[in-house]
């Protein structure tokens, strides 16, 4: 994990608190993490619940790995070193946006444990509520689909280090929703996940 370099830094308040935030948004700001293999839906499942969020009048914003790795994130690769560096800047992002009132939707592989776990670590520090998912299917179903030919490329030895086929996944042991996008449809997921939202309280003050 990144050590401050930085000296002499004194953290600045503003004069308007979280609490006012959420009211002016009429909602919660929280992080909804999406972990799970390359083409499991994550970033499907966060594009169609934030139509439905924004809709429905509510403040949702998605980040998503492919899009932040092309801009923010354009100097990291995908060593473990460089997806730790990956999750730990987008979990950083995560609790900003989140703290700003914003129902934010991260869509990231984040195949270690050990990353995830800081990432929940840093909103519960911040009292941010914090929705951990996981887009659960089997390899095989995923490696099926493959959208972006990926999976193909990985067996023939053209990716190296790729997710799921010579890169590890750790899936979470206690997430707080798991969805199984092999048996559930697209609408089921986000209805479920606007059910949790609700549940939470997250979608009014
Ligand atoms: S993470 O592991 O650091 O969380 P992230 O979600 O940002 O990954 O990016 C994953 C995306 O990068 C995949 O959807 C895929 O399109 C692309 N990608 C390219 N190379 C790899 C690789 N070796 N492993 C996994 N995904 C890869």
């Amino acid at each position: 994990m990144a050590q401050q370099v930085g000296t002499n830094l004194t953290w600045h308040e503003g004069a308007i608190t979280r609490e006012e935030r959420q009211a002016c948004l009429k909602q919660k700001g929280v992080t909804v993490w999406f972990t799970g293999l390359s083409a499991s839906g994550k970033s499907t499942i966060a594009v169609a619940l934030e139509q439905v969020l924004v809709n429905r009048g509510h403040a949702a914003y998605r980040l998503d790995g492919d899009n932040i790795r092309m801009g923010l994130n354009k100097n990291l690769g995908f060593s473990a070193e460089d997806r730790a560096e990956n999750i730990r800047r987008i979990g950083e992002v995560s609790k900003l946006f989140a703290d700003s009132g914003l129902i934010t939707l991260s869509s990231f592989i984040s195949p270690y444990v050990s990353d995830r776990d800081a990432v929940r670590a840093l909103h519960e520090e911040a009292g941010i509520d914090y929705i951990e998912v996981h887009v659960d299917l089997p390899l095989e179903v995923a490696e099926s689909r493959d959208p972006k030919g990926l999976y193909k490329k990985a067996r023939a030895g053209e990716i190296k280090g790729f997710t799921g086929i010579d890169d590890p996944y750790e899936a979470p042991a206690k997430p707080e929703v798991k969805l199984a996008t092999h048996e559930m449809s697209l609408e089921d997921c986000v209805a479920h996940m606007l059910k949790v939202l609700e549940e939470r309280g997250a979608l009014s003050t």
